[in-house]
Order: structure tokens, then C-alpha cells, then sequence
């Protein structure tokens, strides 16, 4: 089945933030659209503010003249829900309430065609439980957009339990006829993005908690070394610390008590303390005109005065070897096995293990220094270690400078296992694993999904199948061992793909 064609009038239910921006997408597809919200005047003002933006556009050089005239003449303010009768595709986007959203999609469902297809932009809710009063349950759908939705790609095609393939199939191409990235995924709590995405609050948080480094320092380790747009600490200010835990805590609950998606105390306290974030003036960060930005913790200049050596081949350590190259540092390569000594101090990346509990293993000498991965050894800025508690400070200080002649910022935080980027990429990895294990989404949805929807450099299982799925399973099952906790359990999905047991990059969806 093909996209809806131009000739089906859309119909907009609740004309606020999402609403509008919906309706915005539809009639600048070329659909006429009919906005409908309670209140009296709101679709009206919706649809005034949408050819505002469209001004904008066309002043911008974004769009011409004709389009935006054509965009804001397919709108029309419906004044009761009647005017949804000729709608072939009915999107709510009300309030997130389950019986709300059931009677008033129960009520549309009583006044449009019964090929209609209704669509709910539930964030959060079970869109088999909206559709499960309807007389025609097949023909509902979600239809997940993201805010701002004229700007946001990503749009998940949420299946409920018994929702009809075609249908699925239809709003799908029509998502994309409209513009838009479409992915297919069942209906679970948080469908894809807002379930994969939760481990990246998640461990930064508990990094926070455990005294790892400060909120500053570990956003620039999440940028700088993980690539990602923004810092989970910034990115949580923004969204606002409690809408954030609403969505962490409906996940946890829906989950029946999943740990891996445990909320943070350390946020419920800050959203207690009323610091919601931006909003509010106040979260991680301080908003007031006066407030001097905040700098990461960085390891001060400290020249290279001793020999690198490369022991044996290092791995994924090798790129850090070519960056010394191309900067003209002599290396001297010597057999062993895969790790980088300078002086008296070694590296290891990080396979999970702290630097303290590889010495107290055997497996390290007492100067031992991990450090987190990175998602592209070429361009990252920062380097982020940790030493084990039995390491000089004079031979840490050796090792930043022979990082620092690499071209890298050195960020030196307590020694936690799996650092920062490691782990939190092995957590959203082992999510995302189970995602596609449980034929939720299939591998390519979750990717693309997690890139268009929160900007992620990679989406986490292509990342992960970069790195190896078996160093990823590595560094979950050390930190299961390190914190003897099942949030931290590698998916099954992922044991299997480092067993080459499964083809990569299929799903089951
Ligand atoms: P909003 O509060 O901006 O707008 C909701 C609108 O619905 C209001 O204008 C209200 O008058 C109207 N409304 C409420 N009950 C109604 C009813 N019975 N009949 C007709 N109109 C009714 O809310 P927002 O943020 O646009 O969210 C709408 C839906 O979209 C929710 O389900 C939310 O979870 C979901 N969503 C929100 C996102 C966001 O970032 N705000 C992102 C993705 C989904």
C-alpha cells in the first residue's frame, strides 16, 4: 500500500505545540488539513502562528512565495468535531491522557468513514491500550512525531497489538511523503527513541552520583570524546529535569521494574528542589545573566619526556599510535600483548575493568592508566583517563603529556569502570539489542531512529558493531561483576552477534 493520496483531507485534534506542527507538515505536503482543538479560537491562533512561521520561511530565502501561500490555504479551523467527517486520517495530538485520548478518538471513529485511519502522537502511552475501546481497532495507529515537528525528521510508526499491516504500511509511506524519516516499531514503553535513549541519562547521572567528575566535565567527555551534539547535563536543562524523569519514571514503571532503566535520586532531589532546568533558571547548570560558563576539568600542559612504546599489536589503541605519528613522535614498536607504555606507566583502553582492578587482578602493573573509547579517534579533542590507585602522580603526569603531544585535552576523572563513553555506549547498546531481540524495531529503525530523534553521531549498534559486540559484551559483563547489577546485563542480541550467530543489521520488524 502506497501513501494517502493528495485528495485525503487530514484532520489535526488539539492544536498546541504538536498539533500545530503537524498540521504545519500535512498542509505543506499538500493535503488539506482541518485543525480542531477544544478551546474555543485555539486551531484558529494554531493556524495563524503556522503561516507566521511560513513568513519567516519565505523572508529566509527557505521557501518561496507561492509554496507558503499554498501551505496556509490547505489549513482550515474546524469549530466542532464534526468538521473531522471527511478526514481520511485523523491525528491527535491532545492531552497525553489514555481514557482522554480514547473517548475523543472513540468520538471521531463515530463521524468519520470506517476506511478512516486514526493516529495518536502519544508520546508515552500504550497505543494498544488507546486503540483497545474502538470498534475498529486495526485502523489505529501512532504516528510519533518529534518537537518541533516541521524541522524533526523522525517520525516512529507505532504499531499497536493488533493494528493492520496496511495500514502500518500507508501512514508509513505517507510520513515520508510528507518528508519525513519513517521507522516501524511495536508499541512499548517509549517505542524507540525515548526507551533506547534513557541509558545515556542514565549512567551520566550515575557518574555524577559516584563522584566520577562534575556535571561540566563529564558533558565535555560526552562531546568531545563521544561525539555526541550535547552533554546529557545540558541536554537534561534543556528538555527540563522533570518532564525527563516523567518519561524515565513511566519507562521504569511500564518496564515492570526493569533496572537498567532505574531514574536517578540525583534528579528526583533537583526536581524537588524545584532546579528544572533552563526553564527554571537553574538545573545542573545556573541560567542568570551574570553567570560565568562553567570550564571541564583539564590536566595542565605537561611536556612529552619520555619513549612511547607500542607492546605487541594495540588494537583499537592503534589510532592513537597514528596520531603520535602524524605529529612526528617517534614510537618504537616492541613484541607483547595489545597495550601502550610510556616510561613506567601503561594504557590500556577501557574493557570495563577499572585501572585499580586490573593491577589487584594481576593482569596490570601498579602504574596503570585505562582510557574511555572514542567515537572517531581522528577528530576527537579530549582524551579522558583514569589511574589506578596504586599509580605515581609522576607517571600519570608522563602519560598526559604524551596524550597532550597526540593533539589531545586530557581529562583525568576518578577511576570508574567503563569511563564514560564505553560504558554508556555498551548500555544503549545492550537496550537497543534487546529492542531487536524482542522484534520491537529492527536494527536499521533503532539507528536511524536514534540519530534523527536525539542527533546521535551513530546510531548505537551500528557504533557498537564498529568498536566489536564482543568488547562491548566485555565491558557489560565486567561492569555486571563491578556493581554485581542486572541494569548492567549484555542482551542476548549482542552475545550472539559477537558469535557471528546472527546476520547484522537484520531485524525482526
Ligand atoms: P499542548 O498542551 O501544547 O497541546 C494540547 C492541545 O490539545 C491543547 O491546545 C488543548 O486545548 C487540546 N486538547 C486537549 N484535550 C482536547 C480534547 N479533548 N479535544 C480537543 N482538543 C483537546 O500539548 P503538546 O505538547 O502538543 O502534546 C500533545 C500530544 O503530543 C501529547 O500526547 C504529547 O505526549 C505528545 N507529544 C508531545 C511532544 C512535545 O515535545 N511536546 C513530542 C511528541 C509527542
Amino acid at each position: 500500500m502506497g501513501a494517502l493520496p493528495l485528495e485525503t483531507v487530514v484532520g489535526v485534534i488539539g492544536a498546541g505545540t504538536m498539533g500545530a506542527g503537524i498540521a504545519h507538515v500535512a498542509a505543506a505536503a499538500g493535503h488539506r488539513v482541518v485543525v480542531y482543538d477544544q478551546d474555543d479560537g485555539v486551531a484558529a491562533k494554531a493556524i495563524e502562528g503556522i503561516g507566521v512561521r511560513l513568513d519567516r520561511s519565505v523572508e529566509r530565502g527557505r521557501i518561496d512565495e507561492e509554496s507558503a501561500l499554498v501551505t496556509k490555504g490547505n489549513l482550515v479551523a474546524g469549530t466542532s468535531m464534526d468538521d473531522l467527517a471527511l478526514c481520511g486520517l485523523v491525528i491527535e495530538a491532545i492531552i497525553e491522557d489514555l481514557d482522554i485520548k480514547r473517548i475523543v478518538l472513540g468520538g471521531i471513529e463515530e463521524i468519520v468513514s470506517p476506511h478512516a485511519i486514526l493516529a495518536t502522537n502519544t508520546s508515552s502511552l500504550s497505543v494498544t491500550a488507546i486503540a483497545a475501546e474502538l470498534q475498529r481497532p486495526e485502523r489505529c495507529i501512532g504516528m510519533h512525531f518529534f518537537n518541533p515537528a516541521p524541522v524533526m525528521r523522525l517520525v516512529e510508526i507505532v504499531h499497536g497489538a493488533v493494528t493492520d499491516p496496511d495500514v502500518a504500511s500507508s501512514v508509513f509511506e505517507t510520513a515520508e511523503a510528507w518528508g519525513k524519516t519513517a521507522v516501524h516499531t511495536k508499541s512499548t514503553p517509549g517505542f524507540i527513541v525515548n526507551r533506547v535513549a534513557r541509558p545515556y541519562y542514565g549512567e551520566a547521572l550515575r557518574l555524577l552520583s559516584e563522584g566520577a567528575a562534575d556535571v561540566v566535565t563529564l558533558d565535555a567527555v560526552y562531546t568531545e570524546c563521544g561525539a555526541w551534539r550535547m552533554g546529557p547535563f545540558t541536554l537534561l536543562d534543556l528538555i527540563g529535569l522533570d518532564v525527563n524523569l516523567d518519561v524515565s519514571k513511566s519507562v521504569y514503571a511500564r518496564t515492570f521494574n526493569d533496572p537498567r532503566f532505574a531514574p536517578s535520586y540525583v534528579q528526583q532531589s533537583l526536581v524537588d528542589a524545584g532546579h528544572l532546568g533552563r526553564k527554571s533558571g537553574q538545573g545542573f547548570y545556573e541560567y542568570g545573566p551574570d553567570t560565568v560558563e562553567p570550564e571541564p576539568t583539564t590536566a595542565p600542559d605537561h611536556g612529552l619526556d619520555k619513549e612511547v612504546v607500542v607492546h605487541g599489536d594495540p588494537g583499537a589503541l592503534g589510532a592513537l599510535v597514528d596520531r603520535w605519528s602524524m605529529r612526528g613522535i617517534s614510537v618504537t614498536h616492541v613484541a607483547g600483548d595489545g597495550l601502550i607504555s610510556v616510561g613506567d606507566i601503561q594504557l590500556r583502553l577501557t574493557d570495563g575493568r577499572s585501572a585499580t582492578r586490573l593491577v589487584s587482578e594481576g593482569v596490570a602493573p601498579p602504574n596503570t592508566a585505562v582510557m574511555d573509547w572514542v567515537h572517531d579517534w581522528n577528530t576527537t579533542s579530549r582524551a579522558c583517563i583514569a589511574a589506578a590507585s596504586t599509580c605515581s602522580r609522576s607517571s600519570l603526569g608522563t602519560l598526559v603529556g604524551a596524550l597532550q603531544a597526540a593533539g589531545f585535552r586530557v581529562t583525568v576523572i576518578e577511576d570508574s569502570p567503563g569511563l564514560v563513553v564505553a560504558r554508556t555506549l555498551a548500555t544503549l547498546a545492550s537496550v537497543a539489542g534487546d529492542t531487536v531481540l524482542h522484534g520491537i524495531a529492527s536494527v536499521d529503525a533503532i539507528d536511524t531512529a536514534m540519530r534523527l530523534g536525539t542527533n546521535y553521531p551513530s546510531g548505537p549498534l551500528q557504533w557498537a558493531a564498529r568498536v566489536g559486540y564482543g568488547r562491548v559484551v566485555d565491558v557489560l559483563d565486567h561492569l555486571v561483576e563491578a556493581y554485581g547489577e542486572e541494569r548492567y546485563r549484555a542482551s542476548l542480541w549482542l552475545r550472539r552477534a559477537a558469535q557471528g550467530e546472527r546476520p547484522v543489521g537484520k531485524g525482526s520488524t
